[in-house]
């Protein structure tokens, strides 16, 4: 991909969806699967000067595929709340270890405690297979910076083990062989239960989007607050993230390699989708949570 090909955009942060309506909430309905009355979060890039899209639309996380029910068992969704009972946000995640959940520092930012959904395929579904945990125990990076949404990366400490089957299970994180790995060209997988495109609803079922991992200069050509700390990808048919994708995983083969940060306001089609490095936040992962790296 060239670098060129992009405009430069002037980088403006603004939160899409905060948590700004807090209206009692009886506690009975907490684990009820109602999310839909929740806003979706997700940081997104004012697209200044924005060329028209590369790509055909066509398809549209944004042209996602739905991925086969528990094929990703370690991605989560999580509801965030500040209050118990106050309205909440959605934001994707992944299942670290038995404990702990990787998810995005800005969708932990101002929450108070975080409900966790794990193996769940429809989350609009009463699904058999399906855990929530309702959790506290929330460490977003101490240096996530909203103004250039740095060290977006946060764990959820879900206070007890659960149990592994084939619906709930651990993702691998890259290992100590891999800190200089870029992933560049290699083809990944995003995916996440947020809208399918700019104007549109999020999805009830998981949906999954693959791309190729670009090479750092071409990401910082569409947004210069790009850091080597982050890694970009664009979507083979130009489908990238959208609203409540956030804090989800990239995934290159069985590794997770990013986690859902940013991208352009209204999810256009044709620009890449923007994640934190995993590899530049494994000490900080095993700081903070009980991961071991391979
Ligand atoms: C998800 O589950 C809900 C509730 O059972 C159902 O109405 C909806 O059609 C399901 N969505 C899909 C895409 O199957
Ligand atoms: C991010 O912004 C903050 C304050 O706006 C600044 O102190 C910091 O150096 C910036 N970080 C990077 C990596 O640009
Ligand atoms: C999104 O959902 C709302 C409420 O169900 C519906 O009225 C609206 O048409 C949907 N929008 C799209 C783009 O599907
Ligand atoms: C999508 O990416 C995943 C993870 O790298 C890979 O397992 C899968 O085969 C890819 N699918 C396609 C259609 O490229």
């Amino acid at each position: 991909m060239n670098g060129s090909l992009f405009s430069k955009m002037k980088p403006i942060f603004v939160f899409l969806a905060l948590p700004a309506v807090i209206w009692a909430y009886p506690q009975t309905k907490l684990f009820q699967s109602d999310w839909q009355d929740f806003s979706l979060r997700r940081i997104f890039i004012e697209p200044d000067n924005l060329d028209s899209p590369k790509f055909d639309p066509g398809l549209r996380i944004v042209n996602g595929y739905e991925v086969s029910p528990h094929q990703i068992p370690y991605q989560v969704w999580i509801i965030f709340r500040m209050t118990p009972g106050a309205g909440g946000w959605g934001c994707g995640g992944s299942l670290i270890t038995r404990r702990f959940v990787l998810t995005a520092a800005h969708c932990i930012l101002w929450a108070g405690l975080a409900e966790v959904y794990l193996g769940v395929h429809n989350i609009s579904s009463d699904e058999t297979n399906r855990i929530i945990v309702t959790t506290k125990k929330l460490t977003g990076h101490p240096d996530y910076n909203p103004t250039n949404i740095t060290n977006d990366v946060g764990v959820i400490d879900l206070e007890q083990e659960i149990e592994l089957n084939k619906f709930i299970d651990v993702v691998k994180l890259p290992g100590l062989g891999d800190l200089n790995e870029l992933y560049e060209g290699e083809n990944a997988r995003v995916s996440g239960w947020g809208k399918t495109a700019g104007d549109g609803n999020s999805s009830d079922v998981l949906l999954a989007v693959n791309g190729t991992v670009l090479a750092n200069t071409d990401c910082k050509a569409v947004f210069s607050i790009f850091q080597d700390s982050e890694i970009c990808i664009l979507g083979s048919g130009g489908e990238g993230i959208c609203d409540g994708d956030s804090g989800g995983p990239l995934v290159a083969g069985d590794v997770q390699i990013g986690v859902v940060s940013y991208g352009t306001r209204d999810c256009v089609y044709g620009y890449p989708s923007f994640f934190a490095r995993v590899t530049s936040f494994l000490d900080w992962i095993v700081e903070n949570s009980d991961y071991v790296v391979q």
